[in-house]
């Protein structure tokens, strides 16, 4: 059988998520859960997460799913719902919802007893400086006033657009925050994620939304998970399916873009862009055998790459970790121009998935 594996380390996983009760012992959970839990698959991670206050989604198929596997917890959809009948949906499932526009706020007032009746908070989201999605300052506290005064029990959101780095729009951002939630106190905060919860102390309020972090990557380009004491929730392995020893002046692969300097060791492993390994390559990439760092070479194709194990004792038959706690899943998306988020993400079904 081809062997192209992801584990999921559920220890890991409440590991990190105990990092993030350490660092916001005061601010309650919500875990963010969407994309298949960041790729590494929702059904897994959640038994893990049992500890959270509440799960964060992208969309009401994603929390319904969340429901369908029995859990209760409270559930935040991020982007609120897409149209009025999602709203009948999401009263009936508690769960809960953020409002950015306009609509979706006449949506919610027009079903304001069955929400209320379920005891739901609001999520209402500040667009200060992202323009993605929220309400401008000059009138999110309008808009808060009026959900409060028909009762409602609302939280001020907002997401950083450079928690990761310390851009000026970081700072013009929570000044917006500060103003609204002052202004409209009394009313519940929540406005970091996994770079904001290790960056801003202050900031944590009632809910922390961490994501990445969850999942053992880091969210700066400057500090590991080492650094941030998280762990490599997923390890992506493959095995080498062949050897050959090429001499100086062959080429490997599509494009024979790669021309052995002397004599090398190929192996080939089983992993390709067919399993969700990205192809870019702007960089040198490296996998690791045994703890080791071994160069790949040549482009990656669908489903095998090669790479040197010149001087390795590697037969066939030898594992090989793609990301994991040896070769950060970070650093081979540094070498592909891309954030580890993606990598894990973007994963295919093809990798056979096991719980460790
Ligand atoms: C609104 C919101 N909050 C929190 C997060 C979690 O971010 P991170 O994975 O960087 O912790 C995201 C992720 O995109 C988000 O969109």
């Amino acid at each position: 059988m081809r062997q192209a594996t992801v584990y999921i380390d559920r220890e890991a996983l409440q590991y990190n998520f105990n990092r993030v009760k350490q660092l916001a012992p005061k601010a309650k959970i919500v875990s963010m859960v969407k994309a298949n839990a960041y790729g590494h698959g929702v059904k897994d991670c959640l038994a893990a997460l049992e500890n959270t206050d509440a799960f964060g989604v992208a969309c009401l198929e994603e929390a319904l799913e969340i429901r369908q596997l029995g859990y209760k917890q409270d559930i935040t959809l991020i982007e609120g719902v897409f149209s009025a009948d999602e709203m009948h949906v999401v009263i009936e499932q508690n769960i809960e919802v953020i409002v950015h526009h306009q609509q979706q706020v006449d949506w919610l007032l027009a079903n304001k007893d069955a929400y209320l009746a379920k005891n739901l908070k609001v999520w209402v989201k500040l667009n200060s400086g992202m323009n993605r999605l929220g309400f401008k300052i000059d009138v999110i506290k309008n808009i808060i006033n009026q959900l409060k005064a028909e009762g409602f029990n609302c939280v001020l959101a907002m997401h950083f657009a450079n928690a990761d780095s310390d851009h000026p729009l970081n700072d013009e951002q929570i000044r917006q925050f500060l103003e609204v939630k002052n202004d409209c106190a009394p009313i519940m905060g929540s406005c970091c994620n996994s770079a904001a919860i290790y960056k801003y102390p202050e900031l944590h309020f009632d809910y922390v939304r961490p994501g990445i972090m969850l999942y053992g990557a880091t969210p700066f380009a400057d500090k590991s998970v080492h650094d941030l004491d998280l762990k490599p929730v997923m390890t992506f392995t493959a095995e080498i399916i062949a050897l050959n020893t090429i001499q100086a002046g062959e080429a490997v692969g599509y494009g024979s873009l790669y021309i052995a300097e002397k004599e090398t060791q190929l192996a080939i492993v089983s992993i390709g862009y067919g399993d969700g390994y990205p192809r870019a390559f702007p960089k040198q990439n490296f996998v690791a055998i045994n703890g080791q760092k071994v160069a790949l070479v040549g482009r990656v194709a669908m489903d095998m790459i090669a790479i040197d194990v010149t001087g390795l004792n590697a037969p066939i038959g030898t594992k090989v970790e793609l990301w994991g706690q040896n070769r950060l899943v970070d650093d081979v998306a540094e070498a592909n121009g891309t954030i580890g988020y993606e990598l894990l993400c973007r994963l295919s079904n093809r990798p056979v998935r096991k719980q460790i």
